[in-house]
């Protein structure tokens, strides 16, 4: 046999072995896809446009918000802002860090994954405990943490802004009428209401607003699948996920030495309980899980299957859930950060 013949047999050898394994393409016609859109909207609903609270954030508030949170001299050195961990800008704006966990300002390792900011204030609560009720809650709390951006205390946070001349105005225009608006509580507070605007688009949204073909049948075959298999008795709402807390390893035993809730309740069914995150644009916030100990979209929902619900799902059955995951990647474009000062102003 020639080499060019010896190479075309293995080839169709493989071909032959690979198609023998996978299973026919799915197709979801038009009738299902319609069945298929009511039951999810039942089921997950559609996402408002607006997140609570945003009714009252002023474009002011907002752009501060903006501008606060692309400031690095928010951190005890001056190396670091909430865009390091959560990124915006760049190539990869998903509003995570794509780290297992994250470093913070002075080289120290979390022991937790950074979710995405994305649709956070839609979320029942923030952090993967709950700790934090709201986003205003929240804010406050990475720039005092010795692990993220390890400010000494609220005063040495209002000192730094207080010291830069071109945040004067910014903070006066979003706090009208206050005598010293450069705060703590609002310097969270227009972080908070910069992270309101940060809401997902994807193509669940266009599907369940009645565009039925906005999913490919791949993508749809996912979508029956998440809802038959059980996924959303836990991913449900429309952040599909991020409304309560459940057991990991509900059903086979899962092993972390996060305390999960239980570190902020003290109840004890609540250990080893995570706020169930949100899989919104899941596929582009990878590591996953608390501690980010997975690498892979496909290998995570094998895991949430066997450990949450007792399932071994296929091949096939993994890569259409994961395709259907893709469908809720956010095609929202990159926010930039806000132009330095002009030359010879301080920074
Ligand atoms: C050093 C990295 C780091 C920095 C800097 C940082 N964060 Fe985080 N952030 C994290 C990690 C890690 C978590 C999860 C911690 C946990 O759940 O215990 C988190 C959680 C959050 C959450 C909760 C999201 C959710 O789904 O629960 C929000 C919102 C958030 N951060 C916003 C901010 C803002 C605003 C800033 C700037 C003031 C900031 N972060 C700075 C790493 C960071
Ligand atoms: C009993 C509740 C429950 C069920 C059922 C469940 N999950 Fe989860 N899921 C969780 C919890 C809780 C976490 C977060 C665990 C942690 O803290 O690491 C999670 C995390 C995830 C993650 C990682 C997301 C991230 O950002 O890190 C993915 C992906 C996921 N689930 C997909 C699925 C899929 C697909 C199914 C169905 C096969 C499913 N889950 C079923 C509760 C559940």
């Amino acid at each position: 046999m020639t080499r060019f013949r010896l190479l075309a047999a293995v080839a169709a050898a493989l071909l032959v072995a690979s198609c023998g394994r996978r299973a026919p393409e799915p197709n979801v016609d038009r009738t299902t896809r319609k069945a298929l859109a009511v039951q999810a909207k039942a089921t997950l609903g559609i996402l408002p446009e607006k997140m609570p609270g945003a009714e009252t954030d002023t474009p002011e508030l907002v752009a501060l918000g903006k501008r606060l949170y692309f400031e690095k001299r928010l951190s005890v050195n001056g190396t670091q802002s909430c865009n390091d961990c959560h990124r915006l800008d760049g190539e990869h704006p998903s509003g995570a860090d794509g780290e297992r966990t994250s470093g913070g300002a002075m080289g120290r390792k979390g022991t937790r994954n950074s979710p995405s900011v994305k649709n956070a204030g839609y979320h029942v609560a923030q952090f993967w405990d709950g700790r934090a009720r709201t986003l205003e809650e929240q804010a406050a709390g990475p720039l005092l943490n010795p692990v993220e951006m390890a400010m000494p205390d609220a005063a040495a946070v209002e000192t730094a802004l207080r010291a830069a001349p071109e945040y004067r105005e910014p903070f006066a225009a979003a706090f009208p009428g206050e005598p010293e608006p450069i705060s703590l509580p609002n310097t969270a507070h227009a972080l908070a209401a910069f992270e309101r605007t940060l809401r997902t688009h994807d193509r669940l949204d266009d599907f369940l607003n009645g565009d039925l073909d906005a999913l490919s049948h791949r993508e749809a075959a996912g979508l029956q699948l998440f809802l038959k298999t059980g996924c959303t008795t836990c991913h449900n709402s429309p952040t599909i996920g991020a409304n309560q807390y459940q057991l990991l390893g509900l059903v086979k035993a899962w092993e972390t030495k996060d305390e999960g809730r239980f570190a902020v309740t003290k109840n004890e069914e609540d250990r080893r309980k995570f706020k169930v995150p949100s899989l919104r644009n899941a596929v582009s916030t990878g590591p996953y899980f608390h501690d980010g100990s997975v690498d892979r979209l496909d290998d995570a929902v094998k895991k949430m299957a066997w450990h949450q619900l007792g399932k071994e799902l296929t091949g096939d059955e993994i890569a259409s859930i994961v395709a259907f995951l893709g469908a809720l990647a956010d095609r929202g474009v990159p926010v930039s950060p806000p132009a330095p000062s002009p030359k010879g102003a301080p920074r």
